[in-house]
């Protein structure tokens, strides 16, 4: 049985004093509800938060000792060396994170981010000790030319082509889609499903049906306290990836409640 891990994607946002209020205000709001409490100490939940990268250490301090797990929203393809400005997925494990998000859709569209961009980053990390969140979507354009499957597909190939099994063990994905990140319109709950379960079978397809079967499939795009009920209860969505909505424990420990119900 899969459980639910519902991540907050914090972006390029907050500064240092509200980045430490958001993470105590979740902390504590976390401690106050016995189902989240209860969900975590079980291992049928999991949450985390991904910080912007000079905030990281000081997150990791306000968190310290809750289960709320810490990510990074990003890291270079190479080991540690002459790369100047970017930041290594050693690194990030060196100062307490256990994940990290690879090929977010800001990151493929606004930054060019390549599928094998995308590979090298993941089999740095995972070589580093990190477990990865893998972001896929279509665009808009891409789903109304019907191309959604052939996407995913070609995402998944590139990311994950020729990679062995246990590539997964360390692997999140989080399906993404474009036009429903920040616009405030999400998927439905049906779309949701019908891409999560496309998702599921083409891993199936690379990696066999029992590997698949145990991967943890978040959905991202304007996921709310308002539409989490419907949408995590769906059979193969098993968490989320929250932009707008984590940067406020209180929109976010629902989402939280909706992963437990
Ligand atoms: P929003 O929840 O703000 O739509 O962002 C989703 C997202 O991109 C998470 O990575």
């Amino acid at each position: 049985m899969r459980g639910k891990f519902v991540a907050g994607n914090w972006k390029m946002n907050t500064d240092l004093a509200s980045g430490l209020a958001l993470a105590k205000s979740l902390v504590g709001g976390i401690a106050a509800d016995g189902a989240i409490s209860a969900g975590l100490a079980s291992g049928k939940l999991r949450t985390a938060v991904c910080p912007p990268f000079p905030y990281i250490s000081a997150i990791a301090e306000a968190i310290k000792g809750s289960k709320v797990e810490l990510g990074a929203q990003n890291c270079y393809m190479e080991k540690p060396g002459a790369f100047t400005g970017e930041v290594a997925a050693a690194m990030l494990k060196d100062i307490g994170c256990g994940l990290v998000i690879l090929g977010h859709s800001e990151r493929r569209h606004k930054m060019g981010e390549t599928d094998s961009q995308i590979k090298a980053k993941l089999l740095v990390a995972q070589g580093a000790g990190l477990e990865v969140i893998l972001c896929l979507g279509e665009t808009l354009t891409e789903r109304q030319a019907e191309k959604t499957f052939a996407v995913l597909a070609g995402q998944i190939v590139g990311a994950l082509g020729g990679l062995p099994v246990e590539a997964l063990d360390k692997l999140v994905i989080a399906y993404e889609p474009v036009w429903a990140i920040g616009t405030g319109v999400n998927a439905t709950p049906g779309q949701a499903q019908e891409a999560h379960a496309f998702i599921r079978s083409e891993l199936a397809k690379h990696f066999g049906k029992a590997a698949a079967d145990k991967m943890i499939i978040q959905y991202g795009g304007s996921l709310t306290a308002e539409n989490a009920n419907e949408i995590l209860s769906q059979p193969d969505v098993d968490g989320g990836l929250v932009g707008g909505a984590s940067l406020d424990a209180k929109k976010f420990l629902p989402i939280l409640q909706a992963a437990v119900a």
